[in-house]
Parts: C-alpha cells; sequence; structure tokens
C-alpha cells in the first residue's frame, strides 16, 4: 500500500487540511521571536495565541525550549479538543507548559505575554470598529512591560475582489480559498476554505468566515488609537513569480509591495 495515499471527502480530516494549507509556524513564530528579540536584546518566553484554533503555534511556542509557556484562546470547544488530541498530546513534557482556554480572545490570561498574537486575519471577526479598538486596547493592556502584539493582516486590490485561489496541498487534495462576497460600503466579507479530492469528492464549505474587511491602514489606525505607542509594518516581499517568499521586510508606507496583487503585512505593536 502507498505510505501516503491520496486522501477523499471521507478520509480527510479537515483541521489536518486546514494546517497544511494555511498555517507555517516556522515562519510565523520564527518572524515573531526574531522580532522580539532584536528589539528588546533578549528571547521572548511567554507566548499568548488569540484565536488559537487547534493551538498549533502554542505547540510550536513550547516546543522551542524550556523556559517557553504558552496560552492559547478560542470559543469552539470541538476545535480545542482537536488541538489538545493531535497537538498537545504528542508533546510530552512541554504539554505541562500550555493551558488552553475556551474564552473570548478580550478575556485576562494567566501572564503577561512577551509575544501575543492574533493570525490569519481572525480579528475580521470584529465587525464595528469599537469591538475592533476594545480588543486592541485588552491586548495592549495584557502585555509585558517589553511586549509585542503581532497580527497578520491582508491588503492589495486582490483582498477584496470576488475571487477564488485553487492551490495543491498534496495527497490528491486541493485546496480552494473562496472570497465569495465583498461589500464596498460596510467592508461585509464572506469567505469560505473548500476542499476537493482526487476521487471528485468534496468538502464544501469546511470552514466559513463572516468577516468585516479591515485594510492594513485602518488596522494601524485602530492599533493607535488602542493605545499602542508604536505600530510597524513589515511587508511580505515577492517571489519572482510574484508570490510570497516568506521574508518580511519592515517598510511602514508598502513601498516595497506596490506591485502586488493581493499582499500580507505583519503588524507588530508596542506599548
Ligand atoms: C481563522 S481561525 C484561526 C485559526 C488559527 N489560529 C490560524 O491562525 O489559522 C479563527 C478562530 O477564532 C475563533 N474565534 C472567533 N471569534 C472568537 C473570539 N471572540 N474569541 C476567541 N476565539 C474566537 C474561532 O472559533 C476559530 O477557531
Amino acid at each position: 500500500m502507498a505510505r501516503n495515499p491520496a486522501l477523499t471527502a471521507r478520509s480527510a480530516d479537515k483541521h489536518a487540511l486546514y494546517q497544511e494549507a494555511v498555517q507555517d509556524p516556522a515562519v510565523d513564530l520564527g518572524f515573531m521571536a526574531r522580532v522580539y528579540r532584536r528589539r528588546f536584546g533578549r528571547s521572548a518566553l511567554l507566548f499568548r495565541e488569540d484565536f488559537c484554533g487547534t493551538a498549533l503555534l502554542s505547540s510550536n511556542w513550547v516546543r522551542g525550549g524550556r523556559e517557553r509557556r504558552s496560552e492559547g484562546f478560542d470559543l469552539d470547544a470541538g476545535v480545542l479538543a482537536w488541538g489538545r488530541e493531535h497537538n498537545l498530546a504528542p508533546l510530552g513534557e512541554a504539554r505541562s507548559r500550555i493551558e488552553l482556554r475556551r474564552a473570548d480572545v478580550r478575556s485576562a490570561g494567566s501572564f503577561r505575554p512577551h509575544i501575543r498574537s492574533a493570525t490569519n486575519f481572525s480579528y475580521s471577526v470584529f465587525h464595528t470598529r469599537a469591538e475592533l479598538v476594545g480588543y486592541f486596547r485588552a491586548a495592549r493592556r495584557s502585555l509585558a512591560h517589553e511586549g509585542l502584539f503581532i497580527l497578520d493582516a491582508y491588503g492589495g486590490c486582490e483582498a477584496f475582489a470576488e475571487v477564488k485561489e485553487r492551490r495543491s496541498i498534496g495527497r490528491g487534495v486541493t485546496y480552494i480559498w473562496d472570497q465569495a462576497k465583498y461589500l464596498p460600503g460596510s467592508g461585509e466579507y464572506h469567505c469560505y476554505i473548500h476542499f476537493r479530492f482526487r476521487d471528485g469528492s468534496k468538502l464544501e464549505r469546511a470552514f466559513t468566515y463572516i468577516w468585516r474587511y479591515w485594510s492594513i491602514p485602518e488596522l494601524v489606525d485602530a492599533l493607535r488609537d488602542a493605545g499602542f505607542g508604536r505600530v510597524d509594518a513589515y511587508f511580505e516581499q515577492s517571489a519572482k513569480d510574484g508570490s510570497g517568499n516568506g521574508v518580511f521586510r519592515l517598510d511602514p508606507e508598502g513601498r516595497t509591495s506596490r506591485d502586488c496583487a493581493g499582499l500580507i503585512a505583519y503588524l507588530v505593536a508596542s506599548r
């Protein structure tokens, strides 16, 4: 039997596919740890993962050193249970240094994080500016004196076009990011993740996001209004074929990404 047989809608696990398709803990955590070290001249130890889902970042964080701790927040008991079974249980000793909480991201945590993250644009669940700024205020209040709040952001003209992106993720699976609806007056933004399989089976709307689209300048303004004294933008650089290359450069105005149809940036905010 083939070691990695092609998957079908029946045999696939949607959380495993999600992690494979849209998460890259080495890139995210590598960037965050590096920025922290450069800013404060020491290593970050305490990590808080908002909207943690399966807690893939938290799990990788605690694996990276015996003094590292992590706390993840998510409202969905099902996804947290999946993360406990598949990402936390295999950690061994490091399992004791990670706590998952079924709670709103605006809740207080048990420590003041050196790095607090919100990835894959998850703050877009906040549809009003008041809610967004309220969340950012809670994030700022929670940080250690030497702490960073780091979120990713989606920009460029393709960000709010009603388009589908298709990508093969191996084992006969195609990942589809479906930007199904964008209302230019309100910023209402409906997106889905679908998976299609080589045998013709499908997982339609495996994940649904009823979001508000927040542009990068809107996010920077909201972070400042929440009290952050410094907000730096790092834009992903492009490979020759125009796709992102995983290298992020400090670039307050996004000059290095002007030709990019769809682009990703990290916003790094500090007190
Ligand atoms: C797009 S997924 C993010 C998963 C993962 N962290 C990532 O970066 O890919 C968004 C997650 O946020 C959770 N969520 C939505 N609103 C929330 C809130 N107010 N507080 C905590 N979690 C929330 C959902 O349950 C879902 O698991």
